[in-house]
């Protein structure tokens, strides 16, 4: 088990959790989260790394049904248990690097910039929302980011700019970018699944692609672009 540092709402129902983590995360990867309450156990679940500096590593995760709800009721000293980092992450290269995500699939975004500006990348970010934007701050504090609400994110990227393309969010979102890809530029994307193991094991999170089926939790999250049959 890992004691939590922190963890509290950023909008009404979006959350970030700060938890403590012996290993270090790269970006990309993700934990399996599982909380034991009385008679309702919080089911493993997979959560990105949002962010991970100095022996903490936080979460970012929207309030949807009980386990959510449960994991928002979570205050600083409680504990909560976590296996991880799991998973390959995101490559990091390129001069410069271009990263495209919607929804909640923003949150791994943020380490992501974080590191590639540290590596010397020049980087770009374009985030797309439905509603009221979150993370918007510590996105700018790190990259010129560009917002778009309601609208189709991927409608105000050049994608024939020299640069390694990153995305997380939507598949419909995901497919789009994989489609308008020029050129030998790399697109990396992060896929989402239900996962029980998380580690390989259980095949729940196993998916088609072009060169025979691959697991999302172990072989992925993140996969080139080429690879991936959209959904
Ligand atoms: Fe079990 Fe991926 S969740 S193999």
């Amino acid at each position: 088990m890992a004691v939590i540092y922190e963890n509290r709402m950023i909008t009404p129902e979006i959350g970030v959790m700060v938890v403590e983590a012996e290993k270090e995360s790269r970006p990309g990867q993700f934990y399996m989260l599982r909380l034991e309450q009385g008679q309702d156990p919080f089911l493993p679940r997979p959560l990105s790394v949002f962010d991970y500096e100095n022996g903490k590593v936080s979460f970012c995760y929207r309030v949807l049904g009980r386990g959510t709800e449960l994991l928002s009721k979570l205050r600083a000293g409680d504990e909560i248990g976590l296996i991880g980092p799991l998973g390959n992450g995101f490559p990091l290269e390129g001069e410069k690097a271009v990263l495209i995500g919607g929804g909640l699939g923003i949150v791994p975004l943020y380490y992501l910039a974080k590191a590639l500006k540290e590596r010397g990348s020049q980087v770009e970010v374009f985030l797309g929302y439905s509603g009221e934007p979150f993370l918007k701050e510590e996105f700018e504090s790190v990259a010129k980011t560009n917002i778009n609400i309601g609208g189709y994110v991927t409608d105000d990227v050049d994608f024939s700019k020299q640069a390694t393309f990153y995305t997380c969010g939507p598949e419909p979102m995901m497919r789009v970018a994989a489609k308008k890809m020029q050129g030998e530029n790399p697109l990396w994307v992060s896929l989402e699944s239900r996962m029980a193991c998380g580690l390989g094991a259980c095949l729940g999170c196993s998916r088609k692609m072009k060169h025979g089926n691959r697991r999302i939790c172990k072989d992925g999250p993140v996969f080139d672009a080429r690879e991936v049959y959209y959904e």
